[in-house]
């Protein structure tokens, strides 16, 4: 790589990174130890008096909120994820303001003889509530572009994603831009279907496609595809891919109806796609991901393991917290519904289908799917 490259370019400076570290200590005492201390302090204080009166614990997040939101420590807690989410936007953002122009004015240099393609569609219809919904309180959200060059809905997305991740506990512990949850995906992949060879590999809902790029280092020999409903994402993917010299198809699309041929990929994955999308929409996705695999093809899917049935009664109101104060409106939806059933009502066969839990850091993740029959 030469020098000023997009990854030398997303450089904070000496300022902008002390309080980026400061942010993400912050993250991570208000989302880790706080949120311990709390879950504590819920069965020393909260729980037993609830006990004696109805001679049974809550049953269900609901019935434990109450007790929460008169206390003290939780309001404490909210207060801190609710402000260190601010300052996150704050401190990452100034970093993307400034280095935004020479950002975009490099996008364009190395896009401009491109190895793989990008495809957008401007008469795209978002869908809603996703369109208008700014997930995380990413300001301006995913979708919000003032030019055609405009990469700072991705580069923000970009800027703030190791500090997201590693403040849950759920970090690849890779440095920001190297694919480390894409290939973590990959290994899983390799792992659970060693016979897998793909032909050609679809990573939906790719966001600004910087882990996209593992499938490729995964599987050499196949052509790999991203696609997003964000344009600035998908952009963004593939001036980065450009940049490495990695062929990577980029095309901005809904994941309900995206527009390749039947059969046409032999594995399609998806990281932390499945909770920011409307889960109305989920059963439609997974009848495209069914039609899009050719016979044998793997449909392998990476999200959020908040399904509440596995879930503490603390844990189960902290998440409902962050769904209704904390840009996460489809995280509930996602964690109530029952993955299995719709795959099997997608065509997936019983015996195929995947639902469960892998290790990553300190946390799990929820890996779903299926496996078109040969
Ligand atoms: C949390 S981001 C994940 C991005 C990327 N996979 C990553 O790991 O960083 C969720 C992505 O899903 C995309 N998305 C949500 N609903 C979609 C849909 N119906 N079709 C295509 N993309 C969608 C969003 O635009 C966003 O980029």
């Amino acid at each position: 790589m030469t020098a000023n490259t997009l990854s030398d370019l997303y450089r904070p400076n000496h300022d902008e990174a002390a309080k980026q570290r400061f942010v993400g200590v912050l993250k991570g005492y208000a989302n880790q130890t706080l949120e311990q201390h709390l879950a504590e302090h819920y069965a020393r204080e909260l729980e037993p008096p609830f006990v004696a009166l109805h001679h049974r614990a809550p049953a269900n997040r609901s019935e434990a909120r109450s007790l929460f939101e008169a206390d003290s420590l939780y309001q404490l807690w909210g207060s801190m994820v609710y402000a260190s989410q601010s300052l996150m936007w704050q401190s990452v953002g100034e970093t993307c303001r400034r280095i935004g122009p020479a950002f975009e004015a490099r996008a364009a240099a190395v896009t401009r003889r491109p190895r793989g393609s990008l495809q957008l569609n401007p008469a795209l219809n978002l869908p809603e509530p996703i369109a208008s919904t700014e997930i995380h309180r990413q300001p301006g959200g995913y979708y919000h572009a003032e030019r055609d060059q405009d990469l700072h809905a991705a580069l923000i997305y970009f800027g703030t994603l190791e500090l997201y991740r590693a403040a849950k506990g759920l970090t690849a512990h890779a440095p920001v831009g190297e694919p480390g949850i894409g290939r973590y995906i990959a290994s899983v992949v390799r792992r659970r279907y060693p016979d897998l060879q793909p032909r050609r590999i679809l990573d939906l809902g790719c966001g600004p496609g910087t882990d996209t790029i593992a499938y490729q280092e995964a599987f050499p020999d196949a052509e790999v595809h991203g696609l997003d409903l964000s344009a600035p994402f998908v952009r963004f993917g593939h001036a980065w891919a450009e940049e490495l010299g990695v062929e990577l198809h980029f095309r901005q699309a809904d994941a309900r109806q995206t527009g390749y041929p039947d059969g046409y990929f032999d594995l399609i994955v998806s990281h932390i796609l499945f909770h920011e999308t409307w889960h109305d929409i989920t059963p439609k996705i997974f009848f495209e991901a069914h039609r899009l695999l050719a016979p044998g093809g793997v449909f392998l899917n990476a999200d959020v393991p908040y399904q509440p049935e596995r879930l503490s009664i603390p844990k189960q109101v902290t998440n409902d917290w962050q769904v209704r104060n904390n840009g996460e409106p489809f995280w509930t939806g996602f964690a109530d519904t029952d993955v299995p059933a719709l795959l099997l009502a997608a065509g997936f066969i019983e015996g195929n289908v995947v639902a469960d839990y892998e290790p990553l850091g300190a946390g799990h993740y929820y890996f779903f799917g299926g496996r078109r029959e040969h």
